[in-house]
């Protein structure tokens, strides 16, 4: 990936973040990954009445790219309209860690802020497949 594919990937999850559906919270997030022969993959946050039925933008992302046979996920973009490059959810990164271990994740904000990270530094010690007898 270079940076021009790092650039296209948070343009994607940009152009996601316009699609959320978050009449609760008001607090649109979008999110695209992209796969190792370079499929992108779009997700947006898509609340609900019963607040704990919403999904994150993150595991729209994951699973969309999943659910259409994908695994090998190289990069994960999320971004938000806060101070800072979007923090994810717990449960995010606890799926993170399961779907996307080895991912290059972008953390952005709507003003450009931009920080790179991993799946062990958001969630260290996390619960894996391995963590099971
Ligand atoms: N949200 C995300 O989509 N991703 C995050 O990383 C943080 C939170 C959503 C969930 C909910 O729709 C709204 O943001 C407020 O929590």
């Amino acid at each position: 990936m270079n940076d021009n594919d790092l650039d296209a990937l948070v343009a994607a999850a940009r152009t996601a973040r316009a699609r959320a559906y978050a009449p609760y919270s008001r607090f649109a997030v979008g999110a695209a990954v992209r796969t190792a022969d370079g499929q992108v993959f779009p997700g947006c946050n898509i609340e609900n009445a019963a607040y704990p039925a919403t999904i994150c933008a993150e595991r729209v992302a994951i699973t969309t790219a999943w659910a259409s046979g994908a695994r090998d996920i190289v990069a994960l973009a999320v971004i938000a309209d806060t101070a800072g490059p979007v923090a994810p959810c717990g449960t995010c990164r606890q799926v993170i860690a399961e779907l996307a271990p080895t991912a290059l994740i972008i953390l952005a904000n709507t003003a450009g802020a931009r920080q790179h990270t991993t799946a062990a530094e958001l969630l260290p010690g996390a619960f894996t497949p391995e963590s099971l007898p």
